[in-house]
Order: C-alpha cells, then structure tokens, then sequence
C-alpha cells in the first residue's frame, strides 16, 4: 500500500515539531512547506539527519513551493502570526484569515481528496473558514485544540495528585480559548470523578490554569507553545492515517449535535480513515452545556467578522 503523504504547510515553531513528530512516528512522507523556502528546507535536512540515528527509513521534504504539496493525504495548516503576550487569539483574525484564505484555495485544487488539520488561531473560526474555503466535505477539515487542552488539564491534575498519567482522563471541549469548557463530569483519576479526588478549590484552579495556559507560556518563552501542540496533531493524523477509530477531542462542524448548528467546536469525535465518523454527544450537566453555548456564541460572533456565510 502506498505511504500516506502528509503536508506541513508552516515550518515554524509548531510545524516544525509536527515534521519531527510525524517523522519520528513513521506516519507518512511529509512535505515541510513555508513561504520561507529555506527555512523548511534546512529544517527537514536537520530532520532526515536523524534518520540513521533514530532508525527508521521515514522521509521529510523541505519547500517553498506548495505544487510540492500536491496530492496529500493529509495537510496540517500551522501557517499564519501567533499572539504576542498583548494580544488574544482572536486578534489575529483578520491577518491569519487572509493567509488561510489563499492556502486553502491552493490545497483544494492540488490535493482535492485530502484530510485538513487547521493549527492556525483563532483556531476555530479558521477551521471554519477552511471549510469554506475548500468546500470539502465537514469529516476531512478540523482543527486541533482539544487534544492539547485535554492534555494540559491532565497535567495540572497531576500535579495536584501524583498518579500515572495514563490514569487521568480528561475532557476539555468549546471554543480553543477563554470559553474553553473543561469538563469535571467527564474527567477521572482512575475512574473516579474528580470531585471525588481533589478538593473543590483544587478544581477550581486546574480549570482555570488550563484556560490560561497558552497565554501562561508565551509569557514565560516569548512565543507560542509548540511541543504539547505537535503532539496533539500526531495524535489526530494517527488516528485517521491508521484507522484507528479513536475517540478525541477535536474542533468540528456541528450541526444540531449538543443542540449547536453552523459553529466550528471541540467535541469529542470518533477518528477513523473517514477523518470524523462519528460526532459524540457527552451527557453533559446543566451548567456545563451553558458553558459550551457560551462558548459557542463567541466563537460565533468572531466568526462572523470573516462574513464566511
Ligand atoms: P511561527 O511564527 O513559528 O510559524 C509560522 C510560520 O508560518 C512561519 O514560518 C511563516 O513563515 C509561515 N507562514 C506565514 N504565512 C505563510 C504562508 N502564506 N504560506 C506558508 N507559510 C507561511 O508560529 P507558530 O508558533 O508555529 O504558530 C503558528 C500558528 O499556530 C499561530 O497562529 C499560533 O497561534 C497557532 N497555534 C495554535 C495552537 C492550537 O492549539 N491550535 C497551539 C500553538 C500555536
Ligand atoms: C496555545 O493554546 C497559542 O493557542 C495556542 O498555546
């Protein structure tokens, strides 16, 4: 069977460690493409020089020119400005619209049948736009958030109560930004709910540090995260490359799922050769499902100003 072609379209900070994730996984052929040739370029060579030192026959491309794009499977979209330490996601809206605007029109003339992960902020009204953009049907474009939130809960958890991660399970959904909904009824430390375990202020903080963390990290390093996000976007190419029909949080189109129409969300869904076969719809509690409208009507109003409908 011929290798899955995967596309980085972006090899900065987050496309870049995505490359060397996917690499290092064996995911595909992957193709590092930036407006600055040069750069992805030096940075796939970097890349192919661990080859022999990691062991695998994996092969990474560096370009400047998206025809090499052409014919993926898979195209990861982390081109675009990240925030500053002054400014929300949301004010890249105008600037990372436009670039989204012109590389998505690209993807879908040259690889028409692909899978679309938009990285790119404000993520979700992106993610939107990139499914406008290409006309694509809703299961082949989505963005990456949850997962990395998800994580980020799991890991203030952790610190809080010093158990193997693998036993904690979380469950961060909404918009990727200060509405985010981290869900209490649906995270567990080893099967138990998290009231359970931690005391109510404990909670109180996990959840609030997780709202804040991205902005926590650009604070201490001066740019965006990029390690726990590379991962996160392996986990979804993972999932969908190899079938393997896993259950994750990811920003997808809804329509009429958690009472939510024509808004691109973080929820749970099912992961599979068919990018999302299945929306999940978690039962949620009462303040929890307000919480994820809320989230939703922001995430909408911003939307909005791309005039995408
Ligand atoms: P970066 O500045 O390190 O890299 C962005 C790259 O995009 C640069 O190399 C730039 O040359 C390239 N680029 C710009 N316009 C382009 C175009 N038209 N075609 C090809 N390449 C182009 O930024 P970083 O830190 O990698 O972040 C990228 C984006 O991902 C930002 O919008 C950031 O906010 C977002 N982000 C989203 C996360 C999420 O959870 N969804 C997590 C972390 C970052
Ligand atoms: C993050 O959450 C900047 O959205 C990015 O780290």
């Amino acid at each position: 069977m011929a290798r899955p072609k995967i596309s980085i379209i972006g090899a900065g900070n987050v496309g870049a460690n995505t490359a060397l994730f996917l690499f290092l996984k064996d995911l595909g052929d992957v193709t590092l493409y930036d407006i600055k040739g040069d750069m992805a370029a030096g940075k796939a060579l970097d890349i192919m020089h661990l080859a022999s030192i990691w062991g695998t026959n994996s092969q990474i491309t560096g370009t400047g020119n998206i025809e090499d794009t052409s014919n993926s499977d898979l195209v990861v979209i982390t081109a675009g400005k990240r925030r500053t330490a002054d400014m929300t996601r949301d004010d890249l809206l105008a600037q990372n619209g436009e670039i989204i605007t012109s590389l998505v029109d690209s993807i879908q003339q040259k690889s028409p049948n692909s899978f679309i992960i938009v990285v790119t902020n404000p993520l979700d009204a992106m993610a939107h736009l990139a499914l406008e953009i290409s006309n694509f049907e809703s299961s082949r474009v989505m963005g990456m958030s949850g997962v990395l939130d998800a994580g980020r809960l799991a890991h203030f958890i952790r610190e809080k109560h010093q158990v193997a991660i693998e036993n904690i399970l979380t469950t961060v959904l909404g918009g990727h930004g200060d509405s985010m909904v981290p869900v209490g009824s649906n995270s567990f430390i080893a099967g138990q709910p998290l009231d359970q375990v931690l005391e109510h202020d404990e909670i109180k903080e996990v959840i609030e540090r997780t709202r804040g963390a991205g902005g926590e990290i650009i604070k201490l390093m001066g740019t965006s995260s990029m390690y726990a996000p590379a991962a996160a976007v392996w986990k979804m190419a993972q999932a969908i490359l190899r079938d393997e029909k896993a259950i994750l949080p990811c920003s997808v189109y809804l329509q009429g799922e958690y009472n939510l129409s024509d808004v691109f969300l973080s929820v749970p869904v099912l992961l599979g050769k068919g990018g999302v076969e299945r929306i999940i719809e978690l039962p949620l509690e009462k303040e929890e499902l307000k919480a994820l409208h809320n989230s939703a009507e922001e995430v909408k109003e911003l939307t909005r100003k791309l005039n995408i409908n």
